[in-house]
Parts: structure tokens; sequence; C-alpha cells
């Protein structure tokens, strides 16, 4: 019963990541597209701080150690060829995770680096992470 309650908290904290993960980048590019000073700039970039302090980064530490506890409880899974790529992919995403602090981190300082274009693709890329990660995960194909 207990690996079932921690795989649901595990998910419930998935949703949060990915949400403030998606999030984030639409917050970063209404600061890109006004100027430091403006209301909007100064609004997007307290609630881009607040978003990343309570949602996205204890929502990734939690998903992590939600997703190692079921692997202690279950360590049979580290045999499966659809876990490993999971973790590699995973790995992927809180390596993203960080660059995007850095990128938003540029954004506040407005030092023209980030443009518009690159944050819009950014945004994709979690999603189609996820997408990956939930197949393996919900099929396991191999
Ligand atoms: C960050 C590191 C992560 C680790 C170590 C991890 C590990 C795990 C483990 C061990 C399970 C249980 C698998 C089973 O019992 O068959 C699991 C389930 C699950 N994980 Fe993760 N996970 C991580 C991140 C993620 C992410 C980022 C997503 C989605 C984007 C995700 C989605 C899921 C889903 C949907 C399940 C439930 C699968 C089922 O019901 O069989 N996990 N995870």
């Amino acid at each position: 019963m207990l690996y079932l309650w921690v795989k649901a908290f595990h998910i419930i904290f998935v949703v949060a990541w990915m949400a403030g993960m998606l999030i984030f980048p639409r917050y970063k590019l209404h600061q890109v597209k006004s100027q430091p000073g403006e209301p909007l700039f100064e609004t997007m970039k307290e609630a881009s701080v607040k978003l990343r302090r309570i949602i996205i980064t204890p929502a990734m530490i939690l998903v992590w150690v939600l997703g190692l506890l079921m692997i202690a409880l279950n360590q049979s899974l580290l045999t499966q060829g659809w876990m490993h790529a999971k973790l590699a992919l995973v790995f992927i995403l809180s390596g993203f995770h960080g660059y995007l602090i850095s990128l938003g981190r540029k954004v506040d300082a407005a030092t023209g680096e980030v443009s518009a274009r690159k944050l819009q693709i950014l945004n994709e890329l979690p999603f189609v992470i996820m997408i990956a990660v939930v197949i393996l995960v919900i099929v396991k194909p191999f």
C-alpha cells in the first residue's frame, strides 16, 4: 500500500513540476517584451521568483525523492530498459530545469542575451520530454 501512496504523490509533484516548467518561460517572455522598471517586467520578475521557489524547485526535489524511494522499494525496476531510458530523460529534464533558471537570471538582469524566440522554442521542450517519459513508464515498451 505504501508503494501506491508514494507513486500517487510522485505523480502529483510531477504535474506541479511540469506545470511550473511550462509557465516559467511564459513569465520570462513577458519580461523580455518589456523594460526593467515597467510594471509588467517587475510583476513577471516577482511572479517567476515565487514560482521557482514555491513550486518548480520543491516539486523537482520531491519527484526525485519519491521516484528514488520507489526504486529502493522495488529494485528490480533498475533491470528494466524503459526505466533506464526514463532516468536518462529525467536527468535531461533536471538539467533543463537548471538551464531555464540561469536564463531567467539573464532576463532579470536585462542583459539582452535571451530572445523571445528562444524562450518560445524552449517552452515546448519539457512537454515533449514529458510525453516520452509517460509513454515509457506506462507502456514500458522495452
Ligand atoms: C525525476 C526522477 C524520477 C524518478 C527517479 C522516477 C521513478 C519512478 C518510479 C520508480 C516509478 C514506479 C514505476 C512502477 O512502479 O512501475 C515511477 C512511476 C511514474 N513516474 Fe516517475 N520518476 C521520475 C520522474 C518522473 C517524471 C519527470 C515523470 C513525468 C513527466 C514521471 C512519471 C511517472 C508516472 C506517470 C509514473 C506511474 C507509472 C505507473 O503507474 O505505472 N516520473 N517513477
